[in-house]
């Protein structure tokens, strides 16, 4: 079996992931219109429900399942991604067109800020105010680390330790609030959630469109230093000049014959394995565990 596949045979992880679409089509349709028209187009869409499945696997099979918190979570993802899009002028997401690209810039700034007001209202339902604050807390870090990405852009010598905060805030505090809401480890969600977006930023060199539903090249033509742009500038001056601004043609050619995409793989790894250490205890530890490999192998 695959690391994916371990993840995905969870006893009652389907039926969950159904309860929690369910509850996603809900929230968006409560308010008809433009905006909620946006926001089923990118939940039709799909995508991976990582997010939720990783507040089930940190639940207690004791427990009720966490629905609601499952699809506050997607919510947020849904509205950050709507906005991510727009900001990296990525015209393609899940294999459709953007958001943006389809209905244009105020219907997504629009739709994404729906969705995000959607996401603390169904959270707020369950009159748990501490689960609100934790979401309002990983919405501020997701905000904290867009700006600190625009403040890095175009800035090959964005070192490491900066490009990992960065990633801690996007990426690692939208796990970490799907873990805790969960009932699971704070820790464990931050570093999962670092490996996965170093994997991502790989996926943006070497992926492929038909498996990624993305459109790889965006984050170098964007002049976003992500590790594997950053190592492979540090042996190549013209990747680094086209990190700065410079002419891109060529240039992720000379990113993967740089050593940087199998270094990039090694601290995902390294987190990945971080990530696997903070397990002791945890209920559903075999497909946490599988889910550290399957984010760094995963294709898309
Ligand atoms: C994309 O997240 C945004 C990042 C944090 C890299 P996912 O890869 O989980 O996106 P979907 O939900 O599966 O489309
Ligand atoms: C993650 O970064 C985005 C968020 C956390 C909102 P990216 O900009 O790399 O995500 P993708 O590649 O567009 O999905
Ligand atoms: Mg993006
Ligand atoms: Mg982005
Ligand atoms: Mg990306």
């Amino acid at each position: 079996m695959t690391a994916l596949e371990v993840v995905r045979a969870a006893a009652g992880l389907d039926e969950y992931l159904a309860s929690v679409e369910a509850e996603l089509g809900r929230a968006v349709e409560r308010r008809p219109g433009v905006v909620a028209e946006v926001g089923r187009g990118a939940l039709d869409a799909g995508g991976k429900r990582l997010r939720p499945a990783l507040a089930f696997l940190s639940s207690s099979p004791e427990d009720d399942p966490p629905v609601a918190a499952g699809a506050a979570v997607e919510l947020v993802h849904m509205a950050t991604l709507v906005h991510d899009d727009l900001i990296d002028g990525a015209s393609v997401r899940r294999g459709r067109a953007a958001a943006w690209s389809e209905h244009g810039e105020r219907a997504a700034k629009a739709a994404g800020d729906y969705l995000f007001a959607r996401a603390f209202s169904v959270l707020a339902e369950t009159g748990d105010p501490t689960a609100v604050a934790l979401l309002a807390d990983s919405s501020l870090a997701l905000a904290r680390g867009e700006a600190m990405q625009r403040r890095q852009r175009h800035d090959p010598d964005t070192t490491v330790d900066d490009y990992l905060e960065r990633c801690a805030l996007k990426t690692g505090a939208l796990f970490e609030a799907a873990c805790v809401l969960g009932g699971g480890s704070r820790e464990y969600g931050r570093l999962l959630g670092i490996a996965f977006q170093i994997a991502d930023d790989v996926l943006d060199c070497t992926g492929d469109t038909i498996e990624t539903g993305k459109v790889p090249g965006t984050d170098l033509q964007d002049g976003t230093p992500t590790v594997p742009l950053l190592l492979a500038a540090q042996e190549d001056p013209v990747v680094r000049d086209a990190l700065a601004g410079g002419p891109k043609e060529g240039v992720l050619v000379r990113v993967a014959a740089s050593g940087a995409l199998d270094q990039s793989r090694e601290l995902a790894l390294h987190y990945a394995s971080e990530a696997r250490s903070r397990l002791d205890g945890a209920p559903r530890r075999d497909e946490l565990e599988a889910l550290t490999r399957a984010v760094v192998e995963r294709r898309s």
